[in-house]
């Protein structure tokens, strides 16, 4: 009788998709309500044919080294994959996934979400409706506009795009950087490639959409925050480190801009203390593709890639990069 593969699972994922699991292989998984710790990571691994890993496990050399030559795959839940070693993979013969597209839309939606709670002040409506109460004025509470304002998707990827398209119901100019332009993210959302410098100081809204890696570490720092308008509002659903989190609340302090809507952070799960303070941010944790569907949907397309590893052929969301 055929063995089952062995895979290690970090955390636990949504009952469907550990009842899909079952189906394709033996597993120990992680079931308390925290991300392993890197000791229970090093044991769990051991000797195991995949790992099944989430954004909060560090996956490096050592990792490697405890799981041993006969793992084959380490399959990430999630699109976002920098906590992955992967030139350290490569060399090692070792498959990376993640899972692409499944979360486009409750991505991009979480970011019009916090474009909306920064323009309109929603959170600090709601907090001010729970300790108290208030009296209606014609200057109370003033947010931004939102229609027909501009607004800046950095990066062009498929969430950057799917965020863009959503803006056309809203009769916005779109302007978008990446590092080269997009045929693709023209045709679909008619926006206009633009220097980063440009995009920040023309647009009213700014979206990061851009992966992590070493070249969109701090890519929005002190200087950039000061080429936006004092009356822009950031946003990001990306990575947290992508943003200069000290600088953007200096700046969300001095109101050299206007707000902003983070959804993650550069020392999750801590924000900068700094923000705490400030009524304009709006912070949520890191919950970008925390749909019930989408969810389940990311497991599916992890027990994918496992089931394919497991069965020696190339996993459909290889991560190459
Ligand atoms: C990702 O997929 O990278 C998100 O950050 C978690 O869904």
């Amino acid at each position: 009788m055929n063995r089952k593969g062995n895979v290690y699972v970090s955390r636990l994922l949504p009952h469907p998709v550990m009842e899909k699991l079952k189906e394709i292989c033996d597993f120990e998984v992680n079931a308390e309500p925290r991300p392993a710790t890197r000791e229970e990571l090093l044991r769990g691994v051991r000797g195991r044919d995949a790992v099944l890993c989430l954004l909060n496990d560090r996956i490096d050399a050592e990792v490697f080294d405890a799981a041993g030559p006969q793992c084959r795959l380490f399959a990430n839940y999630g699109v976002g994959y920098n906590n992955i070693d992967v030139p350290e993979a490569r060399k090692r013969g070792v498959w990376v996934t993640n899972t692409p597209d499944v979360l486009n839309d409750a991505t991009a939606d979480m970011a019009w979400a916090l474009l909306f709670a920064a323009a309109r002040r929603v959170a600090e409506g709601d907090r001010l409706m729970r300790s108290g109460t208030f009296s209606w004025q014609p200057e109370f509470m003033l947010g931004a506009d939102i229609t027909g304002r501009t607004l800046g998707v950095v990066g062009a990827g498929r969430i950057g795009r799917n965020f863009a398209l959503k803006s056309r119901g809203f009769g916005m100019k779109v302007l978008y950087s990446g590092r080269r332009p997009s045929p693709e993210f023209e045709a679909e959302t008619g926006g206009r490639f633009a220097a980063l410098d440009e995009l920040l100081r023309d647009s009213d809204f700014v979206s990061i959409h851009v992966p992590l890696t070493p070249e969109t570490h701090h890519l929005i720092g002190e200087r950039e925050l000061g080429l936006m308008k004092p009356s822009a509002i950031l946003i990001n659903t990306s990575r947290g480190p992508v943003v200069d989190e000290k600088a953007l609340a200096r700046a969300l302090e001095a109101r050299t801009i206007r707000g902003a809507g983070l959804d993650v952070f550069e020392n999750e799960p801590n924000p900068e203390p700094g923000l705490k303070a400030l009524d304009n941010v709006v912070m949520t944790p890191h919950i970008g593709s925390a749909t019930v569907e989408t969810r389940t949907n990311m497991g599916l397309v992890v027990v994918r890639n496992i089931a394919a590893a497991l069965e020696g052929r190339e996993p459909p969301n290889l991560v190459r990069g």
